[in-house]
């Protein structure tokens, strides 16, 4: 059995910071949905939503959870916001929704110092009122598929990661 331990959550809640400081306590390595995808394109994400399209975008997620079942084990995974609909999520690890209101995330990533970043290079955040309706549907989704849900909300990665940890 895969001991992976995946995050899920919206954009800009914090799980590549999570994943990182869980990768630091845990002695594992972590490892990025968006980040492997741009890899294997070549091609950041904000470009292949533009130039290839969206549903291009969830085949190759859908690819990269293949692999991830496959060939990953006992790493720390954070995944883009739309990841957890592959098909075989279950079979990836164990895995945690962080949890938080739209407004802290978007207060998170307002007063980020590269919030202008942080906001160009997620195409889906484009449109705040789009991005409010998304947020909206999937946190059901979010929950119904996560093992484990975690509020992140003013609280330090470092004491997130340890919270996290002890379930495992
Ligand atoms: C998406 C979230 C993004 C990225 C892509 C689509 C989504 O990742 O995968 O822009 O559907 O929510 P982050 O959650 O890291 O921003």
């Amino acid at each position: 059995m895969s001991k992976n331990i995946i995050l899920i959550g919206f954009m800009g809640v914090g799980k590549g910071t999570i994943a990182r400081e869980l990768a630091k306590q845990s002695k594992r390595f972590a490892i990025d949905t968006d980040d492997l995808i741009e890899s294997f394109e070549n091609k950041k994400i904000k470009d292949i939503f533009e130039e290839l399209g969206e549903e291009y975008f969830r085949n190759l997620e859908n690819k990269t959870a293949k692999w991830l079942e496959k060939s990953v084990e006992n790493s720390i995974i954070s995944t883009g916001g739309g990841f957890y609909k592959v098909e075989n999520i279950h079979k990836i690890g164990k895995i945690i929704y962080l949890e938080s209101s739209f407004d802290k995330i978007m207060e998170r990533i307002l007063t980020h110092r590269s919030a202008e970043k942080k906001l160009a290079k997620r195409p889906l955040l484009k449109d705040i009122k789009k991005a409010k309706e998304l947020f909206g549907k999937r946190v059901k989704e979010y929950k119904k598929y996560s093992n484990i849900t975690i509020n992140v909300e003013n609280r330090t990665p470092q004491d997130l990661a340890k919270e996290i940890l002890k379930h495992f």
